[in-house]
C-alpha cells in the first residue's frame, strides 16, 4: 500500500481488520519494521486520540515520530497556487510539502474542512498536494471529506463486539453547538458499505451526505423506527452538505439518551471523540455498559499500526 487516504487504499479490508486485531495482542511484533524509519505528523488542526494513537503505532513498530503543528510551530503556509503572497503566509505548501517529505520515509496529514468553499473541501485540496508533492507515502490522519483512521478503528471495534454474523449498525446525527465537517460520517457510511453488517443511517432534513459517500443507501428520516432492533448506535454530529457547513438544528430530541437506547437490541454506543456530553448522548449512556468508547478510541492504535505496516512492508 502506497498510500492511505480511505478504505479503498487497503489492498483486503478483511485481513487488514484480521492484522489489527493480531497487533492488539502482541502490539510489538513487527517492531523490527520501522528501524532507523521516521514518521513526521503534521496538524493543520487539533487532535488528542489522533496524534496519540498514530504515533504509539510508529513507536510499536520501531519508528521514530516528529510532530508538527502547522501555524503555530512553524512558518504560516499559503494552500492557494498562484498567490502574490504578500499577507502573513510566509511559506508555500508547494515547498514545505517535499522537504517535509526529505526529512522522513511517511507522513500523516490532518487537515480539516475549511468551510469557505464546498469545491476546495470537496477536493481534498491539501491533502492531495501532499499526495502529490510529498514523495513519500501519505497517510490521512482526517482529511476535509474522509476519516479512514477513524473507521477503521470503528469497523475493528464493531468485528470485536459482535454477537451476530450481521449486526444492525446505525449512523445516527446528534445536536452539536458548532458547525462541524462531514469526514466522520462520510467516512463511516463509505467503510461500512464495504462489510456486510446491515448499516441504517437517521437525520433530520436537510443533513443529506454527499451521494459519492451515500450510494444507493436510504436515509431513515424518523430516528426512533432506525434505533429499533440496532446493535450499534454510532452517534455523530455534522453540518449540512447541501446547505454546505450550516447548523439547520440543534433540535436535542435526536441527543442519544437511555430512552433511545431502549429501542434497540441491548445495542453499544460508540462514537469517534471528543464528545459533547448531553448534546450529543447523555450522561447515562455515555458513562453506562453499553457504552464502548474508551475500546473504540484504544482501537485507533491497533487500525493505524496495521495501515503503517502494511505501508512499511510494501
Ligand atoms: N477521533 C479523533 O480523531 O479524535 P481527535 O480529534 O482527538 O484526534
Amino acid at each position: 500500500m502506497q498510500h492511505f487516504t480511505s478504505v479503498y487504499d487497503l489492498p483486503n479490508l478483511e485481513e487488514a481488520v484480521k492484522t489489527a486485531r493480531e497487533i492488539k495482542l502482541d502490539p510489538y511484533c513487527y517492531k523490527h519494521l520501522g528501524k532507523n524509519k521516521t514518521m513526521i505528523l503534521i496538524f493543520f488542526d487539533a487532535s488528542l486520540r489522533t496524534r496519540l494513537s498514530t504515533q504509539k503505532a510508529a513507536m510499536n513498530l520501531g519508528m521514530d515520530t516528529m510532530v508538527l503543528n502547522v501555524n503555530q510551530d512553524g512558518w504560516r503556509l499559503e494552500t492557494e497556487m498562484g498567490v502574490v503572497m504578500d499577507g502573513d503566509k510566509v511559506e508555500h505548501l508547494r515547498e514545505a510539502i517535499p522537504v517535509i517529505g526529505r526529512y522522513c520515509d511517511i507522513i500523516g496529514v490532518r487537515a480539516f474542512a475549511r468551510f469557505e468553499s464546498k469545491e476546495d473541501d470537496y477536493s481534498e485540496k491539501i491533502l492531495n498536494q501532499f499526495v502529490q508533492y510529498g514523495g513519500v507515502p501519505i497517510v490521512s490522519m482526517e482529511a476535509a471529506t474522509r476519516h479512514p483512521l477513524q473507521s477503521f478503528a470503528d469497523h475493528m471495534t464493531i468485528e470485536e463486539y459482535k454477537t451476530k454474523a450481521r449486526p444492525k449498525v446505525v449512523l445516527s446525527w446528534a445536536p452539536h453547538p458548532r458547525a462541524l465537517p462531514q469526514a466522520v460520517p462520510n467516512s463511516f457510511v463509505e467503510w461500512m458499505r464495504q462489510t456486510d453488517y446491515d448499516l441504517v443511517v437517521t437525520h433530520p432534513q436537510g443533513y443529506e451526505l454527499d451521494p459519492k459517500f451515500m450510494g444507493d443507501l436510504k436515509v431513515e428520516y424518523d430516528q426512533d423506527k432506525a434505533l429499533a432492533g440496532a446493535d450499534f448506535v454510532y452517534a455523530k454530529n455534522w453540518s449540512s452538505y447541501l446547505e454546505y457547513g450550516e447548523i439547520l438544528s440543534k433540535d436535542r430530541n435526536w441527543t442519544i439518551t437511555a430512552d433511545k437506547m431502549a429501542l434497540t437490541d441491548n445495542a453499544k454506543f460508540m462514537h469517534c471523540l471528543p464528545v459533547r456530553r448531553n448534546m450529543i448522548v447523555t450522561d447515562e449512556v455515555l458513562d453506562g455498559p453499553s457504552s464502548i468508547v474508551i475500546d473504540e478510541a484504544e482501537n485507533r492504535i491497533y487500525s493505524a499500526q496495521a495501515v503503517l505496516k502494511m505501508i512499511l512492508e510494501r
